[in-house]
C-alpha cells in the first residue's frame, strides 16, 4: 500500500531511521560494549553476550497500542527490507539503517490451526507455526537476516573487505549462513563445519549449492562447535553461530510475529520450542519480555522447552530442585531430532538468565522444560504429517512435548498450544523413510508402528510387456500393459468395476 493511504498519524513512522542505544551486554562481567565491532564473546572476560537497548525507555514512552497499530499497518507497506523480520525494526536492531537490511523473504511464516481431529487426538487446541517456510527452510533465516544485515552495515561503514563467515552446524544454521552470505556477493565468503554423517542429504546439499566451503568433521555437533570457537578466537572470522548475539536478536521476530498473529493476546497460550543450542528459546523469551515491557502484550504465555531424552541437558537442569540445580553437559545419543542433538548448548547461560527474568516478569513460573522419547518424536511427526499439516522431526518433538505437558498438568485439556515447526519436513524426510522401512539404527530406539507405516506398492503386472525408459511400446503391448496395471491397482484399492 502507498504511504499516502496509511492513517496520517502513522505515516512519518512507517519507515524507521536508525535509533536506540544498542550495546553488547556481557552476562559474566556485566560490562557493556558499543556495537562498533562484531563480538561473539566479551572482549574483556570472554563471557557470553546479549544485545540490549540502553535507551529502550523511549519505546515505553509510547503506549503499546501505538506499536501494535504501527506494526499491523507496516505489514501492508511494500518496502522490501521491512517485509520480513524488520517489520519490528524498533524492537529488534534499531541501529541498522534500512538500506543495509538483507531481506531474502524470511519471516511472516504461516500460523495454522490444526484440523480438529488432530487437536482432539492430541488433547490440546493445537497450532503449528511453519518456520520451515523460510528461504533456507528453517527458522535460522530469522537470525541470519539480522546478523548479515549488521555485517553488511559494518562492511559498508567501516570499509571492511575479505570477510569470512564461519559456523558449525547440525545442518540448518549452515544452510542459512551459506545462503545469506551468498546474498552479499563478493563482500563475504562463507565456510561451514558439519559433523560427518550427522546432517541430512538436503541439509548437506544446501551450503554446497550456495557456494560455501563445506568441511565435514568427525564426532557430533558439540565437537564441531569447539573447533569453530577455536577458529573464531584465533583467526579473523565472523562467527555466525547463535553465540553471535545478532542471531539471537533476529530470532526474537518469532515472538513478535506470533503476537501479531494472535492480535497481541498471548496469555492463554503455551509455546512449545524444541531446544538444541538454546539460541531460539533465548530469543523467543527475550522478545516476549520486551513486548511486555513496552506494553505491547499484557500477559506472557507459558513457554515449554522440549528435549529428546537422547540430548536433554536443559531438561535435566530444570528438573532438579531449584536450590541445588547444577548444569552438566550430556553426551548425546542418536536422535531423530538431529538438528537439536546437542549436549552442551552454547546459549545455556542466556537461558538461565531469561528463565529467571521471565518467571519474575510473569509473576509465576511460566517456563517449563519437558523431555520426550525418540519413539514419540517420530510417531508424532508422522501423525501430524497425516493430518494435513507438515512438520519436521523437531516439530514432531514439539507435538510430543504438548502431549507430555498435558500428562504433567502443565496444560489442561483443550488449552491452546503453539508448536514451532522449526524446519521444513522435507529436510528430514529420510527419517520418515527409515521409519517406514523400520530401519532406524538401534541407537535411536525407535520401532515403526504398523498403523503409521506407509510404503510404495510396486506395480509390475505379470504376463504383459512392461514399458521401459527410452523405448516406445507398440499400441497392442501398451493396451495390454495399461489394462493389467490398472487391474492390479484396482485390486490393491479394492475398487469395484463399472
Ligand atoms: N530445530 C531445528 C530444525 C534446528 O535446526 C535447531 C538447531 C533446533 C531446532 C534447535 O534450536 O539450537 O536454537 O536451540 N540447529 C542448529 C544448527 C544448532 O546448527 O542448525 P536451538
Amino acid at each position: 500500500m502507498k504511504i499516502e493511504y496509511f492513517p496520517e498519524d502513522l505515516q512519518e513512522f512507517l519507515v524507521p531511521s536508525p535509533a536506540g542505544g544498542l550495546g553488547y551486554n556481557c552476562l559474566k562481567c556485566g560490562k557493556i560494549h558499543p556495537p562498533k565491532k562484531l563480538y561473539y564473546t566479551c572482549p574483556d572476560c570472554g563471557g557470553l553476550l546479549l544485545l540490549e537497548d540502553a535507551r529502550e525507555d523511549r519505546l515505553k514512552e509510547r503506549p503499546g497500542k501505538f506499536w501494535r497499530r504501527l506494526f499491523d499497518y507496516r505489514r501492508m507497506l511494500n518496502l522490501q527490507p521491512l517485509r520480513g523480520i524488520f517489520t519490528f525494526h524498533e524492537f529488534l536492531a534499531p541501529l541498522i539503517p534500512v538500506e543495509d537490511i538483507v531481506y531474502l523473504g524470511e519471516g511472516h511464516t504461516p500460523l495454522v490451526a490444526a484440523p480438529e481431529d488432530l487437536s482432539r487426538e492430541v488433547g490440546a487446541t493445537l497450532f503449528i507455526k511453519h518456520d520451515g517456510q523460510n528461504p533456507s527452510a528453517s527458522f535460522k533465516d530469522r537470525g541470519m537476516a539480522a546478523a548479515l544485515s549488521y555485517l553488511k552495515y559494518i562492511i559498508r561503514t567501516q570499509n571492511l573487505s575479505d570477510v569470512l563467515a564461519v559456523c558449525a552446524s547440525t545442518g540448518d544454521t549452515s544452510a542459512a549462513a551459506a545462503l545469506y552470505s551468498a546474498a552479499l556477493g563478493s563482500q563475504i565468503k562463507s565456510a561451514v563445519l558439519l559433523p560427518k554423517g550427522k546432517v541430512t542429504l538436503p541439509q548437506l546439499s544446501q551450503p554446497l549449492g550456495a557456494g560455501a566451503k563445506v568441511f565435514e568433521l568427525p564426532g557430533v555437533f558439540d565437537d564441531c562447535m569447539k573447533v569453530v570457537e577455536y577458529l573464531s578466537d584465533h583467526y579473523e572470522v565472523a562467527l555466525l553461530n547463535s553465540k553471535n548475539p545478532w542471531r539471537v536478536l533476529g530470532q526474537e521476530s518469532y515472538a513478535y510475529e506470533l503476537a501479531q498473529q494472535f492480535d497481541y493476546e498471548l496469555g492463554d497460550l503455551a509455546l512449545f520450542v524444541p531446544v538444541g543450542n538454546a539460541g531460539n528459546i533465548t530469543a523467543i523469551m527475550s522478545g516476549l519480555m520486551k513486548m511486555k515491557r513496552y506494553g505491547v502484550i499484557e500477559t506472557l504465555p507459558k513457554i515449554v522447552a522440549v528435549q529428546s531424552s537422547h540430548a536433554d541437558p536443559v531438561f535435566r537442569y530444570y528438573s532438579q530442585l531449584e536450590s541445588d540445580r547444577v548444569y552438566k553437559p550430556v553426551t548425546v545419543r542418536p536422535s531423530v531430532a538431529q538438528a537439536a542433538m546437542i549436549g552442551d548448548p552454547v546459549s545455556f547461560p542466556r537461558v538461565q538468565k531469561m528463565v529467571e527474568e521471565y518467571n519474575k516478569a510473569a509473576e509465576e513460573g511460566r517456563f517449563f522444560a519437558v523431555q520426550v522419547r525418540e519413539q514419540a518424536i517420530m510417531d508424532n511427526m508422522i501423525a501430524v504429517n497425516r493430518s494435513g499439516l507438515t512438520v519436521c522431526t523437531q516439530g514432531g518433538e514439539g507435538v510430543a512435548g504438548v502431549r507430555e505437558a498435558l500428562k504433567l498438568g502443565i496444560l489442561a485439556h483443550g488449552d491452546k498450544a503453539v508448536v514451532d515447526s522449526t524446519a521444513h519436513a522435507l529436510k528430514f524426510a529420510e527419517f520418515q523413510s527409515a521409519y517406514f522401512e523400520d530401519k532406524l539404527d538401534e541407537g535411536y530406539e525407535v520401532r515403526a508402528k504398523a498403523e503409521l507405516v506407509n510404503r510404495p506398492v510396486d506395480i509390475s503386472p505379470a504376463g504383459v510387456p512392461l514399458p521401459a525408459a527410452g523405448e516406445t511400446q507398440s499400441p497392442e503391448d501398451r493396451a495390454a500393459y495399461v489394462s493389467a496395471a490398472a487391474s492390479d491397482i484396482a485390486n490393491a484399492l479394492g475398487l469395484k468395476a463399472r
